[in-house]
């Protein structure tokens, strides 16, 4: 295997970090890589990088309280005392969608792979997580749309986590599943 194929084979997702922030340096080539990854067109989605660690705390207790109300398995395991569905991340990177965009949601998962790959491949623990997101699901959506200067016509659809994983970035977790591959033919 080559350096990119160990990169995206050894990636998973780191869930405890320290306070620790990265360097500007790999901020920016982890953000280059985000841009860098495919588009539809070039004003397809944005950037909102959040390193104010009180900003995030206030981020997770918005997705809580909105994420508790889909359903059952969320409520008992964002109720649990002092969740933290951002587990910590000094950094959290926020892409955002043009609506009027066509497949605005795939650009912005495009990039989020590009910047886990890319945090891997620097020695960064990430984690692509959605779990933010909740705070923009009810009442405080529009405030934090106007806090985090999302521009207008644009929606968070993604969110990467980032920082120094508490036990690295090799994170040993459950075995990877194998997808179904259909060949066409088949022989
Ligand atoms: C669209 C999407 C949303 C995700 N949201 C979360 C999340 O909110 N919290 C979380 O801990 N992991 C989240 N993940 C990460 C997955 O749980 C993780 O990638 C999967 O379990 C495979 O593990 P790996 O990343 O270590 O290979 C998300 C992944 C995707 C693709």
């Amino acid at each position: 295997m080559n350096e990119v194929l160990n990169a995206i084979a050894s990636r998973r997702s780191v869930r405890a970090y320290k306070p620790d922030v990265i360097p500007g340096e790999m901020l920016t080539a982890i953000l280059k890589a985000g841009q860098q990854a495919p588009y539809v067109s070039p004003d397809s989605r944005c950037f909102t990088v959040i390193r104010d660690r009180a900003v995030i705390d206030r981020l997770n207790r918005s997705a809580i309280a909105e994420g508790i109300k889909l359903g059952d398995f969320q409520r008992n395991l964002f109720s649990t005392p002092g969740f933290d569905g951002t587990y910590g991340a000094p950094t959290v990177v926020i892409v955002s969608g043009n609506e009027s965009s066509i497949q605005y949601e795939a650009v912005c998962g495009a990039s989020i792979q590009n910047m886990l790959i890319a945090a891997k491949s620097l020695g960064v623990g990430s984690c692509w997580a959605y779990f933010p997101l909740f705070a923009f699901h009810g009442a405080e959506r529009e405030q934090w749309l106007k806090e985090l200067l999302i521009p207008e016509g644009y929606k968070p659809c993604a969110s990467v986590l980032l920082g120094y994983g508490i036990e690295g970035d090799a994170v040993e977790q459950d075995d990877r599943y194998e997808n179904r591959v259909y060949f066409y033919p088949s022989s």
